[in-house]
């Protein structure tokens, strides 16, 4: 049975020809930043931030565990999308390396270095107790969360409308690269196992459960430090929003599922229609920001 299993094999597909991998350093300053940054709103404000905390250190994993395999890509344009995945990845750690020192400049420094010591802690757990591979299909497990995550932000809802000016092009910008290459770690992990369907499910759960815990503990301790942890009507409307058709919930719940799909592929869902969209977004804001510093 188990050879059955291991057998539901997800076939390799190209990156859509109208995407690049190219990595981007941004250079964000964040002046301005409100406190409330996402809709005037703090349970979904917290939760980004607490995510937020996890991705210096979490990038870097997801970067050693496919630099590790980087020697087996088989052609030059798979060994080109390797680098610019480890290239996207590096600048999103810095950026938001960034942003986390500037919400400890803003009063959440017992949280902000809290929450990186935490996801460290995890991240030396996973270093020191999941094989090579296993660390391999982490990352394609998680890379597969923040691409769903990157969906839902890119999505029809208006949910960049919702953040805040000053911190809206970091997210923006993010969301597009996790677009762009979402299939890297995943293709990667295919060829390293030979699509081995059970090495790439069995750390989905367990993954997912960790970031689960760890984000919802640092966001009650953001909402603690607001004073708004014991507000009820705040928290349920901060759920509400989370929950209702078009929350971040109720999005990436079904897309999570997915990846559990015999044969699943990162671009079944092929959203490079989004990336294109939001690219020419993000170019004019960054231009306009320009001009408007000079
Ligand atoms: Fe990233
Ligand atoms: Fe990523």
């Amino acid at each position: 049975m188990w050879q059955r299993i291991r057998s539901l094999k997800s076939s390799i597909k190209p990156t859509p020809g109208n995407v690049s991998i190219i990595p981007q350093r941004m250079n964000f300053d964040f002046k301005g930043l409100s406190k409330h940054w996402f809709d005037n709103e703090p349970v979904q404000t917290h939760l980004l931030n607490a995510l937020s905390l996890t991705f210096p250190d979490g990038e870097r994993f997801f970067v050693d565990s496919v630099r590790t395999f980087r020697h087996l890509a088989q052609s030059k344009a798979q060994q080109k999308e390797i680098s610019g995945f480890i290239g996207q990845e590096a600048m999103h750690s810095l950026e938001h390396d960034t942003f986390n020192k500037m919400l400890a400049a803003m009063g959440y420094q017992q949280e902000a270095e809290g929450g990186q010591a935490l996801a460290q802690r995890f991240i030396a757990g996973g270093h020191k107790h999941l094989s090579d591979v296993e660390q391999l299909a982490t990352t394609a497990a998680l890379e597969h969360i923040t691409a769903i995550m990157a969906q839902w932000l890119l999505s029809k809802h208006n949910v960049i409308d919702k953040i805040d000016p000053s911190v809206r092009q970091l997210w923006l910008w993010h969301a597009i690269e996790e677009t762009e290459h979402k299939a890297v770690a995943f293709d990667l992990l295919q060829q390293v196992t030979d699509g081995d369907y059970l090495m790439r499910v069995k750390v989905m759960a367990p993954a997912t459960w960790f970031l689960l815990v760890y984000t919802f503990a640092y966001t009650a301790a953001f909402l603690r430090k607001d004073g708004l942890h014991n507000k009820p009507l705040t928290l349920a409307n901060g759920i509400w929003q989370l929950a209702k058709p078009g929350g971040l919930f109720a999005s990436v719940i079904p897309a999570w599922f997915r990846y559990f799909k015999p044969g699943f592929h990162p671009w079944d869902d092929d959203d490079s229609h989004l990336i294109e969209q939001w690219r020419a977004s993000l170019d004019q804001a960054m231009a306009d920001a320009q001009t408007a510093a000079a």
